[in-house]
């Protein structure tokens, strides 16, 4: 703790007050040294440097222009990048394949530019292809997904065509709901991941020559509907709840979906066995429930003036803590 700043006596002799002076050091040493700890385990999980080969790719693909070299008149020529061929970077980082090459899905032919026109049609690895049937995942379940998927109405109408990337970029995707601690980040990653199709015709036509319904006024009957569609997921209303998969796979029709208020605005809300689902298993495990105090989202609706609960959060939080110190600890001395 060299940075203590040691010159800062302020110039009082009375002993109590030189007392409290060097308990309130301690007190910002101590709370500068778990921030200092907290954000370097953050940082090492989330930001590592690209692979040497991603990062040629991104030279063209991840700016909206690139360079090349123009054979006719031997001089450096600027274009515009399609935007739908743009790898945002930030993203990429964050995503759970963030250290692989972009050739370890892609055909290593793409390495020259001009790409070759039939490189186009290469077949690209589904998520089972990779993930099915390995034990290091078995958490996620990727077989039971696929299952419940193949009874979503997405792939009864749309068939092969639709497929797990529709929703699930593989240059970004990351867990949310096992991950993140806030229920809006939640929410409004999982219904990005919806709206991209069904507010963009262009994508959506990809998989459907049927006319693309309005959502706002699909759902004119629900009320505050921005605030509902920042505060809950689509796949709330829209999907069959299961107790044994994080994520509800099985996309209903529309006359299965949930329109009684009830469902959600009553304390058995049903919001407890799937938004919140997470949040219980994080409770389980003393992980994640530092953010949710802190943001004071980990509330059921109508549920979150329980003083048991929030003494109950209290001594989670203190848990947590002290979790991730030990971790950090535990971390630089392997280092
Ligand atoms: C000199 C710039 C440049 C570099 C370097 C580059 N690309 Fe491209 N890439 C492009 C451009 C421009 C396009 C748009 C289509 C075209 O012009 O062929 C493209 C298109 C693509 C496409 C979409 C093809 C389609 O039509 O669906 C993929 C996939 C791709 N590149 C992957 C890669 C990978 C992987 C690498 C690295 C190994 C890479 N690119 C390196 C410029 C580049
Ligand atoms: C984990 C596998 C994986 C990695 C790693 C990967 N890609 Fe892709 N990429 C895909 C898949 C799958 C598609 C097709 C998406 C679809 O059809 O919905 C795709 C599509 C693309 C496209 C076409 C536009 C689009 O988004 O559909 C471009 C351009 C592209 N990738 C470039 C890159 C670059 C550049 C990198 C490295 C920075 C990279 N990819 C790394 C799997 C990957
Ligand atoms: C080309 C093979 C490949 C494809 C395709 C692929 N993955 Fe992965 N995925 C991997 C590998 C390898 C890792 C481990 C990466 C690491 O540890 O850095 C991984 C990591 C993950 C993780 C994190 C696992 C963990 O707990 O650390 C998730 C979740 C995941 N992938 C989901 C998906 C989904 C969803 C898809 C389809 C949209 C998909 N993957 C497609 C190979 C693939
Ligand atoms: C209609 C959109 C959609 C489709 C199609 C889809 N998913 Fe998902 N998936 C989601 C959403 C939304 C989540 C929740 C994301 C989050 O917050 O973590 C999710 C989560 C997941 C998770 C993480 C679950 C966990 O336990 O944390 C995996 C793994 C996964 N999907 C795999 C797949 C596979 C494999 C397919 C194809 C068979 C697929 N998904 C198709 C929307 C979709
Ligand atoms: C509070 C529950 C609720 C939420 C949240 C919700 N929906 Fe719905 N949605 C419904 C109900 C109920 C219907 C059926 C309405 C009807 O048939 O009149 C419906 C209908 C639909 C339809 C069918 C349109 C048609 O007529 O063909 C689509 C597509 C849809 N919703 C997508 C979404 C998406 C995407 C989101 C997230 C941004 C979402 N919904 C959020 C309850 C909900
Ligand atoms: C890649 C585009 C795409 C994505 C992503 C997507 N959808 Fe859809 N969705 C469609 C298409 C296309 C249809 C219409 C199917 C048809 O009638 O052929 C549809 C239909 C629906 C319907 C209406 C079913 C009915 O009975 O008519 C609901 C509800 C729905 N989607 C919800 C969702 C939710 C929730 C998500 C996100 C978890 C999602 N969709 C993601 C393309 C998409
Ligand atoms: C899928 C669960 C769900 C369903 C179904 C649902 N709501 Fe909500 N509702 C919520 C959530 C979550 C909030 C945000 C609560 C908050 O901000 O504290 C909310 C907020 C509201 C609010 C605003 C309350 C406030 O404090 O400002 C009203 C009013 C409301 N809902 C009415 C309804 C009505 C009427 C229906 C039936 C037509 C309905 N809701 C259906 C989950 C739901």
């Amino acid at each position: 703790m060299a940075g203590s700043p040691a010159g800062t006596s302020s110039g009082f002799d009375t002993p109590s007050f030189l007392i409290s002076e060097k308990m309130l050091n301690l007190i910002r040493n101590v709370f500068a040294f778990v921030l200092l700890v907290v954000s370097l385990s953050v940082n090492s999980q989330e930001s590592r440097p690209l692979s040497e080969g991603a990062l040629h790719c991104l030279t063209c693909h991840g700016n909206q222009t690139y360079t090349l070299q123009n054979p006719w008149t031997g001089q450096e020529e600027k274009r515009l990048m399609n935007p739908y061929f743009i790898i945002d970077t930030t993203h990429y980082r964050t995503g759970v394949h963030r250290t692989f090459s972009c050739t370890d899905c892609h055909a290593t032919d793409y390495e020259t530019y001009p790409h070759a026109a039939e490189l186009k049609l290469e077949p690209l690895s589904t998520c089972l292809d990779c993930h099915g049937g390995d034990d290091t995942y078995a958490k996620y379940q990727f077989e039971r997904i696929d299952e419940e998927f193949q009874k979503s109405v997405h792939f009864v109408k749309s068939g092969e065509s639709f497929t797990c990337s529709k929703c699930h970029n593989q240059h970004y995707y990351k867990p949310t709901a096992r991950t993140s601690s806030t229920v809006s980040e939640i929410v409004s990653y999982n219904n990005a991941m919806c709206l991209s199709c069904h507010n963009n015709l262009a994508r959506f036509q990809l998989v459907s020559d049927q006319q693309n319904p309005v959502l706002a006024q699909v759902h004119a009957w629900l009320p505050n509907q921005e605030l509902h569609f920042r505060n809950v997921r689509c796949i709330e209303c829209h999907t069959q709840v299961t107790d044994t998969l994080m994520v509800s796979h099985n996309i209903l029709s529309k006359e299965h979906a949930v329109q009684k208020c009830v469902e959600c605005h009553s304390s058995n809300s049903m919001l407890k066995a799937s938004l919140y689902k997470y949040q219980n298993l994080q409770a389980r495990s003393g992980k994640g429930a530092l953010g949710a105090v802190l943001q004071n989202e980990s509330y059921l609706i109508g549920a979150n003036q329980v003083p048991a609960l929030k003494l109950l959060s209290i001594l989670i939080f203190v848990a947590a803590l002290a979790g991730v110190l030990l971790h950090s600890v535990f971390r630089f001395t392997k280092k």
